[in-house]
C-alpha cells in the first residue's frame, strides 16, 4: 500500500438503496441540487408522519441518519456538496436525531456516575460470549468476512467524528485526545493510518476495500453504531458523552483485538489481516489509560456536570454494541446470513 493513493478514499460511493419511506424521500431529494423546501419533480425532504412513526432503532429511520452523516465525511457520488449545510437538510437531520437520541437516553442509560460505567467494562466475563469469542472458538471464514463487512462502516471512518472533539477540550484532556487520535491517523504515516490498516485486512479476506461499499449490506444495528459516534461527535452539548464512547472503545478493544487475532491465524488470513488487530492489542492498551487519565478525569476536573454524560457515552455504546451483537450470532446460529446482500 502506497502513502499517495489509500484504499479507503479513492472516490465516493453512490446513495444507497432506499429502505423505507423516509430513507427513499431522503435519497429522491439528494439527486437534485438543494435549494429550499420545493426540489424539482415534487421530491421532498422527509418529515411529518412518515419519521414521526419510524422506528428509532429501524433500518429506514438510521440509514436515513447515516446519509445525513454522510455528508460531513466523504459525501456521496452524485450528490452536491452544498447539501452538508442546507437549512432544511439540517433540519430533517435534527428531527432524525432527536428520535435517535431520545430513544437512546431512555433504553440505554444505566449509570449515572462514570467510574461506575467504566468499571464495568474493565471485568471481562471468564465465559465470554461475544461475537469475538464466538469466531475465535468456531466462527468459520464466511461468516468472519460477515462481521468485517459490516464492521467496515465503522472501521473504514476509524477516529474520524472523535476529532470533532477536540475544539471543545482544553489543557491535559485535549493534549491526551491529540496523542491517541495522533496514534489511530499512523503516527506521521500514511500506510498506518488505522483506516487503512483495515482496507488491507478486508483485501486479504477478499473483500472491497472501498469506502461504503457494504452500506447496502450491513444492518440497521451496525448503521446505529456508527451513526452514534456521528451524533456524539457533532454535537459540542454532547461533548462528555463523545469522551464516555472513546473510553468504551479504547477499553474493550484491546482484549477482543486479541481474540479477533487468533481467530484470523485459525482461519489461515494473512499477516495483513492479522496486523490490524494485533496492532490495536498493544496500542489500546495504552490508549485506554490515557483516555480514562488524561481525558476523562481531566475534563471532568473542569467540567464536573459533565460526569453522567460521560457514563451515558459509555451505557450507549455498550447498548448498540450488544444489539449488533445479538443479531449477528443470533443470525449465525440459525445459519443464516447476518448481511441484508450476503457476500
Ligand atoms: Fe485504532
Ligand atoms: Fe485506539
Amino acid at each position: 500500500m502506497s502513502d499517495t493513493h489509500p484504499a479507503t478514499t479513492t472516490r465516493p460511493m453512490p446513495l444507497p438503496t432506499a429502505r423505507g419511506e423516509v430513507s427513499g424521500a431522503l435519497v429522491d431529494a439528494l439527486v437534485h441540487e438543494p435549494g429550499g423546501a420545493t426540489l424539482p419533480g415534487g421530491a421532498t425532504l422527509p418529515g411529518g408522519r412518515p419519521l414521526r412513526a419510524a422506528d428509532p432503532y429501524g433500518d429506514d429511520l438510521q440509514l436515513a441518519l447515516y446519509v445525513c452523516y454522510e455528508l460531513h465525511y466523504q459525501g456521496f457520488s452524485g450528490v452536491d456538496d452544498a447539501w452538508e449545510w442546507d437549512p432544511e437538510l439540517l433540519r430533517t437531520r435534527q428531527a432524525l436525531e432527536r428520535r435517535f437520541l431520545d430513544a437512546l437516553r431512555s433504553d440505554a442509560t444505566t449509570h449515572d456516575d462514570p467510574d461506575a460505567a467504566v468499571s464495568g467494562l474493565l471485568v471481562e466475563p471468564a465465559d465470554g460470549t461475544g461475537v469475538s469469542h464466538f469466531l475465535r472458538d468456531e466462527g468459520e471464514l464466511w461468516q468472519m468476512r460477515e462481521y468485517i463487512a459490516h464492521r467496515s462502516l465503522y472501521q473504514l471512518k476509524e477516529a474520524d467524528p472523535h476529532v470533532w472533539v477536540l475544539p471543545r477540550l482544553r489543557g491535559r484532556a485535549k493534549a491526551a485526545m491529540a496523542a491517541v487520535e495522533y496514534d489511530e491517523f499512523g503516527a506521521g504515516h500514511g500506510d498506518r493510518v488505522h483506516a487503512e490498516l483495515f482496507a488491507a485486512l478486508m483485501a486479504d479476506l477478499g473483500l472491497d476495500p472501498m469506502y461504503n461499499h457494504y452500506l447496502d449490506a450491513t444492518s440497521a444495528r451496525m448503521l446505529a453504531v456508527v451513526n452514534m459516534m456521528s451524533l456524539l461527535g457533532l454535537h459540542r452539548a454532547l461533548r462528555g458523552a463523545l469522551v464516555g464512547h472513546f473510553a468504551t472503545v479504547e477499553i474493550t478493544s484491546s482484549p477482543a483485538s486479541d481474540r479477533l487475532a487468533q481467530a484470523l491465524r485459525r482461519l489461515g488470513a494473512g499477516e495483513a489481516a492479522v496486523f490490524f488487530y494485533t496492532e490495536h492489542v498493544e496500542a489500546d492498551a495504552v490508549h485506554e489509560q490515557v483516555v480514562r487519565h488524561g481525558v476523562i478525569d481531566d475534563l471532568l476536573k473542569h467540567e464536573p456536570g459533565l460526569a453522567a454524560d460521560v457514563a451515558f457515552g459509555v451505557d450507549a455504546t455498550v447498548f448498540l454494541e450488544d444489539r449488533f451483537a445479538d443479531e449477528i450470532l443470533d443470525t449465525w446460529r440459525k445459519g443464516r446470513s447476518s448481511l441484508r446482500v450476503p457476500l
